[in-house]
């Protein structure tokens, strides 16, 4: 019997340790840990050296309030990350969770408009079918239906919403990519007009989008188009890569691969790899000399922002990434994950789409590939292969409501960014037992 308020009625198993790409469960099974929970674990598990450095910050100097001291971890951590300034970001705010720098970054734009004297700005253009956060803010901001449904009468209507850039399910037939760039970009102006171009904050959006669609990458001109009516109207763009960012997609920041940069980034699971809980966002240089030349300080705070021992474990982390050149591993394993999942479902006929960038691939599951008709909702497909995969030994990210929050299922795997070639063949061959049984029958 657990007191833990859990997700769903069941309780699920207890994982004890871990190894690598291994979890270790209370009943002595061993699961390969193939999307590192949510996309998070990217180092995989037991990482003594990473281990260490928390412990030794936490013997040293657990927490000192961040507005009467500095830090060395928190320092030390944003100038790895920050240094070069990629795409012009040179400050960091770090926090604790995806959710509350999703906040952060919506507070300081506002604040950068109030203090450059654009008080009138207070609308932010986000896009449905994707997701930025539980917390109230970052739902308004999220177009996951399924998860603002109940809280819908307590969102802020500072937000709208527009479509998402999701090939598979929304470029029409007889649309060539480019068009439905455009037809997406015509839709992102016209809410601009309707709401007043100056008085739009920021348009919000994952880069690729993680759990909600899975794995949803951008068509090729799409972000160029997004930043330039977001600079024609004084706009800035907020970009969350929560879960797409800090090298999953093979480069450190996945905007590198779109040929943007943002005024202001949410990153998060990766930054700190799970083993301590770190969010923050990177911020454009012309956003704190704005808020330096006006109030001077960033109206916004938590009490364990900036905390030492997540960012000394955070450090460790980076460095390991850097030492280690795990973004070139990131990209050969993520080639060879892409054509495993196509030699193994590219023929599947309940897989309509498989589709991701570097270690982050989704697989989207229909009734029939011909029509991409969806599983009923009811089936709960994506929590059938789910359980399946874990009885073949592999864990996964599943997700229903891939199309509207409640139609489409699909699973994510995102495995740890050591994950060996020996690794990745064991994952997709587990994976393709627990899908085959998941939808036997169906
Ligand atoms: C893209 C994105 N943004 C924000 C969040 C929220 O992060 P957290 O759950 O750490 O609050 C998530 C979490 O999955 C996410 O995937």
């Amino acid at each position: 019997m657990s007191r833990v308020l859990h997700r769903s009625g069941a309780v699920p198993p207890m994982a004890v340790g871990g190894e690598g790409i291994r979890l270790r469960l209370a009943d002595g099974r061993e699961i390969i840990d193939a999307s590192g929970g949510a996309a998070v674990a990217c180092l995989g598990h037991g990482n003594r050296r990473i281990a260490d450095a928390i412990g030794r910050q936490a013997a040293k100097m657990a927490y000192a309030h961040t507005g009467s001291f500095i830090s060395a971890p928190a320092e030390q951590l944003a100038d790895m990350i920050l240094e070069g300034s990629p795409g012009g970001l040179t400050h960091a705010y770090f926090c604790s969770s995806g959710s509350e720098g999703t906040e952060a970054a919506l507070k300081i734009a506002r604040q950068y408009f109030v203090e450059i004297g654009q008080k009138q700005r207070t609308r932010f253009i986000a896009r449905r079918q994707g997701y930025h956060g539980n917390t109230l803010g970052a739902l308004a901001a999220g177009g996951n239906m399924m998860r603002r449904a109940l809280y819908e009468p307590l969102l802020s209507d500072a937000f709208s919403l527009v479509s998402p850039c999701f090939a598979y399910r929304f470029k029409h037939d007889d649309e060539s990519e480019s068009q439905y760039v455009d037809r997406l970009a015509d839709e992102l102006e016209a809410e601009f007009q309707k709401l007043g171009p100056d008085t739009v904050i920021a348009f919000v959006a994952e880069t690729v989008v993680g759990a909600t669609t899975g794995c949803a990458t951008a068509l090729p001109g799409y972000f160029g188009r997004v930043r330039e009516i977001c600079n024609r109207h004084g706009a800035l763009l907020i970009l969350d890569e929560v879960m797409c960012g800090m090298g999953r997609t093979g480069t450190m920041h996945a905007w590198e691969q779109e040929g943007v940069s943002p005024d202001v980034q949410v990153v998060a699971k990766g930054l700190g790899a799970g083993y301590q809980p770190i969010g923050g966002i990177l911020i454009g240089g012309k956003i704190v000399e704005a808020i330096r030349a006006g109030s001077g300080g960033f109206m916004h705070g938590h009490t364990y922002q900036a905390h030492p021992v997540a960012c000394a474990g955070a450090v460790e982390v980076q460095r390991i990434i850097r030492e280690d050149r795990l973004l070139a591993n990131v990209q050969e394993m993520g080639r060879r994950l892409e054509s495993a999942l196509i030699e193994r479902f590219g023929n599947h006929r309940h897989v309509g789409d498989i589709r991701g960038r570097g270690l982050f691939w989704a697989i989207e599951f229909v009734r029939d590939r011909g029509s991409k008709q969806v599983f009923d909702p009811t089936l709960k497909v994506n929590e059938r292969v789910k359980q399946a995969a874990v009885a073949q030994g592999v864990a996964t990210y599943p997700m229903g409501g891939t199309i509207d929050g409640r139609h489409g299922d699909h699973v994510i795997v995102a495995p740890p960014y050591i994950v060996s070639a020996a690794e990745i063949d064991e994952i997709v061959d587990r994976l393709g037992a627990g899908v085959d049984q998941g939808l036997s029958g169906l």
